[in-house]
Parts: structure tokens; sequence; C-alpha cells
């Protein structure tokens, strides 16, 4: 694990707990540092199925459904069954990853998520390289403002507010690029001469939404530098929907 990542710390608007769980998780159950876990969330509005319901059984289609289908492309959404049993879900695989490093993500995520949202209709699950969501409800095509979290490096640069400002332009640059037509994956990773350094950075989104609503979605997300990592070598703003990542080092895999 590099020192960069080890330094890292989570903020979520949830639940204190989780830092110490994601440095616990981390430390136990991190295949590389390229596959992290990053968080989780179950959620309790939707209720609780029970055991051999038939809402478990259109789970783990879905579920199925999503192992077999997203590492080629790197996304794919389904549902399975039929109201109040349906289940709709996607997954997600970051830009740059490649299909064998999509699929084992998602070999690790989905019996993860299982686990630690055993009986829960909605839940997610984040790691580096994917993302797995899941709910009773239709939220295909809708901007995630639920489901989001903060990562950030603890160190911090000499010079925060021409640091912020350069930031947010080239995480701005990287929206706009995404949803410029040309771009039908919705991801993006770039890099800005800065100066003293470079900086590196990638935005992404769920491919069930429409190219308008990613942009809405990144540029909502890109308005919270202030907060999630004001000044820090490295940040992240990670939601249902969208995220971005920058650091100071490359951290995106050539495709
Ligand atoms: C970064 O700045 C914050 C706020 O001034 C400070 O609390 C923190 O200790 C600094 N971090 C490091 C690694 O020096």
């Amino acid at each position: 694990m590099s020192s960069s990542s080890s330094a890292e710390r989570i903020v979520s608007f949830s639940i204190l707990a989780i830092a110490i769980q994601f440095l616990f998780i981390r430390s136990v159950f991190s295949q590389s540092q390229n596959n992290a876990f990053l968080f989780h969330k179950c959620s309790d509005i939707e209720g609780k199925f029970t055991s051999k319901s038939p809402y478990e059984t259109n789970l783990n289609s879905i579920f199925r459904q999503l192992s077999y289908r997203v590492p080629s492309t790197g996304f794919a959404s389904s549902s399975s069954g039929n109201t109040p049993d349906k289940v709709n879900g996607l997954a997600l695989c970051r830009g740059d990853a490649s299909s064998s490093d999509c699929g084992s993500c998602l070999a690790i995520a989905i019996p993860e998520i299982s686990r630690r949202c055993p009986d829960n209709k909605a839940g997610i699950i984040w790691y580096d390289n994917c993302l797995v969501k899941y709910a009773s409800t239709n939220f295909f095509g809708k901007i995630d403002f639920e489901n989001r979290f903060y990562l950030y490096n603890v160190n911090n640069v000499s010079d925060p507010a021409s640091f912020n400002m350069q930031t947010k332009t080239l995480l701005t640059e990287l929206a706009k690029k995404v949803t410029a037509g040309i771009n039908n994956k919705l991801f993006a990773a770039g890099e800005k001469n800065i100066g003293k350094q470079m900086l590196y950075g990638l935005v992404q989104c769920t491919r069930d939404l429409r190219s308008e609503s990613c942009k809405a979605c990144l540029d909502g997300i890109i308005g919270e530098i202030p907060n999630c990592c004001d000044g820090k070598e490295g940040g992240r703003v990670v939601g249902g929907s969208c995220n971005f990542r920058y650091e100071i080092y490359p951290f995106v895999t050539d495709a």
C-alpha cells in the first residue's frame, strides 16, 4: 500500500465509526492497493426481506446478471421480478479497470454487500474499482443524492487557494469532456501541469444517467471541493451516480 493512500481519511455524512471500520477492512480485505474497499451503506428506508422470499430470489438473480454482464463493458443495469418483489440493480467499474479487474472487483463486492446488508432491500457498496447498488425502487436515470461520502489525503498543499482553483478547473474540464457526446463511457481522466507539480484527475458517472444528468451530478460534487478536500493533496467525492478523484500522483491506468 502506498504511503499516500494509507494516509487517506474517510468522511461520511452518516456515521463516524465508518472511519475505524474503513481502516480495519482496508487492512484485512484489501486485495491490492488498486482495489481497496471504500464504503458501504445498507438502506433501512425500503425495509427488509426475509430469507427464501421472492425478493431474495430476485436479488440473487440480478447479482448473477451483473456479474456476468458488467465485466465486458464496465457497466450494466438489471431488474428482476414484479412489484412488490421487483429488484433493480446496477454495477459500474472504474473506467480504466480492465475487464478482469472489473470481474474480480464484482466477485468481491457482491458477496460482501450481501454479508454486510443481509436482509436490507436496498444497499450500495464501493471499492476502488467498482460499485454495486440495488433497491426495490426504480432509481435508474436519477441522480443519487442520498449516498455520498468523501475521502481525502491528510497532507496539505502549500497554496490551498490556488490549488483548489486548479483542481476545480481540471475536474470541470473532465466533466465537460465526459458529456461532450464523444464519450459514451461517461468516464474521463486527465492531468494538468500546475507549475510546481502535476495534478491528476478522473470523473465518472453511472451509465443509466443521460449525459446532461451526468454533467449535473459532476458539477454538484465538484462544488463540494471546499467541503471534502480543501487544500488537500488528494480527494474524492464518491456517490451512487457519479464520483471524482484527484491526486498529485498518477493513479489512472492508461487505456
Ligand atoms: C493540515 O491542515 C489542518 C488544518 O490546518 C491541520 O489540522 C492538519 O494537521 C494538517 N495536516 C498535516 C498532515 O499537516
